[in-house]
C-alpha cells in the first residue's frame, strides 16, 4: 500500500489503496436507477481524477468536499482519461499516516506577501477618499483573507486564492491600465481589490481554504450586494465623498456584466468595463491552465463548466 501517490504516474491497469482529498463529490443516480458517487479525487501535488464507484447507498451522502479518504480502486481509460473505478471508500481517521494539510492546495505566493503588495498599491492611490476606504476594507477582513478561496469550486479555488486572485488582477490593471491614460487607476485598483471581498461572508471556507458551502445571507444576497452594503456602511463611518462611494458600488454592481450572472446593469464608467475583462481574464486563464494540466499533449482536457462546457486542447508545440 502506498500512502501517497502522484495521479500523473499511473497506469491503466493499476489496482491501488491510497489516500486521496475529494475535491468534488455528487451521489447521482443511473438510469437503471441505482445511485453512484462521481467525484473529483486529488492527490497532494494538485493533481485529479475522476473516479466512480457504482452501487453506492445513500449513506455515501456523508463524504463532504475536502474529506481525506482512503480508496481502493482499478485505473481505467475512459474518452482516452485516466478514471478511478472504486471498489471501497472510507474517510481517513487520525490513526492513518497522513493529515489533510499534506493534500490542501494554496495559492503559490504567501498570504503575507500578497497582501502586502495589495497594500502597496493602496498606499500609491493619489485620491484620498480611495485610498482610506479600500484600505479600511481590506483590513476588516485580513483574517479571512489569510485562507480564504476565491470560489467553491470554479477558479482559484486554493487556499488564499482569493489573494491570489486580486494580486494578479492587480498586475494585469497596472499593465493595461498604462495604455489608456484617461483611466483613473486608483479607481480601478480600488475596484479590483474590493470586487470580491465580500465572498468571505458570501461563503463558508475552514481554514484550509475548504468550502463546505454558501452561508446563508451569501445564498440570499450574494457577494455583489454584500459588498454594496459593506461600502455602504464604511462610506457611512469614514465620511467617504459620495460620488466616490457611488463609484465603487456602480464598479462591484457590474463586474459579472450580464444580468443572469448576479450584475442587473452595464459598466456605465470605463474602469468598471476593465475592472469586468480583467476579472474574466484571470478567472479563465486559471482555469485553462488548471484543465490542460490534466490532459497530454495532443489530447483534450475533460469539459469545464467554468469554460462554458469546452474541451480544451492541449497543444502540441515544440
Ligand atoms: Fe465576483
Ligand atoms: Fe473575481
Amino acid at each position: 500500500m502506498s500512502q501517497k501517490i502522484n495521479i500523473k504516474d499511473m497506469n491503466y491497469g493499476d489496482c491501488i489503496k491510497t489516500f486521496l482529498m475529494i475535491k468534488n463529490i455528487d451521489l447521482k443516480k443511473a438510469k437503471n436507477d441505482a445511485m453512484y458517487l462521481d467525484m473529483i479525487l486529488g492527490d497532494s501535488n494538485g493533481s485529479e481524477a475522476n473516479a466512480k464507484l457504482w452501487n453506492a447507498d445513500s449513506s455515501m451522502a456523508a463524504y463532504k468536499n475536502g474529506d481525506l479518504v482512503f480508496v481502493d480502486f482499478l485505473v481505467q481509460k475512459f474518452n482516452n482519461k485516466v478514471q478511478l473505478r472504486l471498489n471501497t471508500i472510507r474517510k481517513s481517521n487520525e490513526n492513518d499516516p497522513v493529515k489533510i494539510e499534506e493534500f490542501v492546495e494554496a495559492a503559490p505566493d504567501s498570504s503575507e506577501s500578497m497582501f502586502d503588495l495589495i497594500q502597496k498599491y493602496i498606499e500609491g492611490f493619489v485620491n484620498e477618499d480611495l485610498k482610506l476606504i479600500t484600505s479600511h476594507l481590506i483590513e476588516l477582513k485580513k483574517e479571512k483573507l489569510e485562507y480564504y478561496p476565491a470560489a467553491k469550486t470554479h477558479h482559484h479555488a486554493v487556499k488564499a486564492g482569493l489573494l491570489y486572485h486580486v494580486v494578479t488582477m492587480l498586475k494585469l490593471g497596472d499593465s493595461i491600465s498604462r495604455h489608456y491614460e484617461f483611466i483613473n487607476r486608483d479607481l480601478l485598483f480600488s475596484g479590483i481589490i474590493l470586487h470580491d471581498l465580500s465572498k468571505v461572508d458570501e461563503m463558508d471556507s475552514n481554514e484550509l481554504g475548504i468550502v463546505e458551502d454558501y452561508t446563508k445571507e451569501g445564498k440570499l444576497l450574494g457577494h455583489i450586494i454584500q459588498g454594496i452594503n459593506e461600502i455602504d456602511r464604511a462610506a457611512a463611518y469614514l465620511g467617504t465623498n459620495e460620488e466616490v462611494k457611488l463609484l465603487l458600488q456602480h464598479m462591484l454592481l457590474t463586474h459579472h456584466y450580464h444580468a443572469e450572472y448576479g450584475s442587473p446593469k452595464k459598466p456605465l464608467i470605463p474602469e468598471a468595463e476593465l475592472l469586468h475583462y480583467i476579472d474574466l481574464i484571470d478567472a479563465r486563464m486559471y482555469t485553462m491552465n488548471r484543465v490542460l494540466d490534466t490532459a497530454e499533449e495532443g489530447g483534450f482536457a475533460d469539459r469545464s463548466m467554468t469554460l462554458e462546457g469546452r474541451n480544451m486542447y492541449k497543444a502540441q508545440l515544440s
